[in-house]
């Protein structure tokens, strides 16, 4: 088994020139995109289809409006922290509203943000969810073309790592997504914690330098988890504003949603 961590999203276009066929691929967002994908699909949603642009979420909707489909499709998603909506011009690639004139933009308020606590059963159950977040969805993305995508945070970590097992996984790559072009520390703690239990105290298994930083970061963590991803650059951010600072501990819990999320080739997170 070799196991290589990429660490931080300037990492990510390299992939697409990668042969991922033969590549089984665990993303990490832990603040918050898998955590809410992960949670979503625990309560009962049917899919989350990760895009990476608010335009190409629209686009989803609006291609199932006045089709059965499309009161099923709910749009998710986040910039800068909260829910988007109407008149949000901004994509994530520009620093002021005056550029985006010629970019994609909201006309329609989302159904929801990116708060794993808005993902009830009761909004989510049996529906789409067409999600743009501003790391995980294009870290998710990509991933396309691996032979196993799987969407991983602390609420499913076992799970996801007892799926690699079973399917006898040679090679594995772990994806941090983190917060806009920076490393996170919360998903390289969760990518050791992946190590951890993966390895399972064996050492059979070939890990890259950027694994071993993971390994090493979440070892000296580990005994106060939650001091230390509340003083990462989101943890921070989103402990500061009032109706998103429970998300924090919320997605620190372990293992409490023991379930397999797999993007299937056609895009759509499904249960597995
Ligand atoms: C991301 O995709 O970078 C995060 O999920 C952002 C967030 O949820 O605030």
């Amino acid at each position: 088994m070799k196991i290589e961590t990429i660490l931080t999203p300037t990492e990510l276009p390299a992939l697409a020139q990668r042969d991922l066929r033969a590549t089984a691929c665990v993303v990490f967002d832990v603040l918050r995109a898998t955590s809410t994908f992960v949670t979503a699909l625990y309560h009962g949603a049917k899919a989350i289809i990760p895009v990476s642009e608010i335009a190409e979420a629209l686009a989803f909707k609006k291609s199932e409006v006045g089709s059965q489909k499309s009161e099923v499709i709910l749009l998710a998603g986040e910039r800068n922290g909260m829910r988007i909506r109407a008149a949000q011009k901004c994509d994530r690639h520009l620093a002021c509203p005056e550029q985006a004139g010629s970019l994609s933009h909201s006309d329609i308020d989302f159904d929801l943000g990116n708060s794993p606590r808005e993902f009830t059963p009761e909004k989510v159950r049996g529906k789409t969810i067409v999600s743009t977040t501003t790391n995980g969805t294009r870290a998710l993305r990509a991933c396309v073309g691996a032979k196993t995508i799987l969407a991983s945070s602390f609420l499913n970590l076992s799970a996801t790592a007892e799926s690699l097992r079973r399917e006898k996984a040679e090679i594995i790559l772990l994806v941090c997504a983190g917060t806009g072009e920076n490393p996170a520390d919360e998903d390289i703690f969760a990518a050791g914690a992946f190590c951890e239990i993966l390895l399972d105290g064996k050492s059979a298994a070939t890990l890259s330098n950027s694994t071993e930083i993971a390994r090493r970061a979440y070892a000296q963590a580990r005994s106060n988890l939650t001091a230390a991803i509340g003083n990462s650059q989101n943890g921070r951010r989103l402990l500061a504003i009032p109706a998103l600072c429970d998300d924090v501990a919320f997605c620190l819990q372990r293992d409490i949603f023991p379930l397999i999320a797999r993007m299937n080739p056609n895009g759509a997170i499904r249960l597995a």
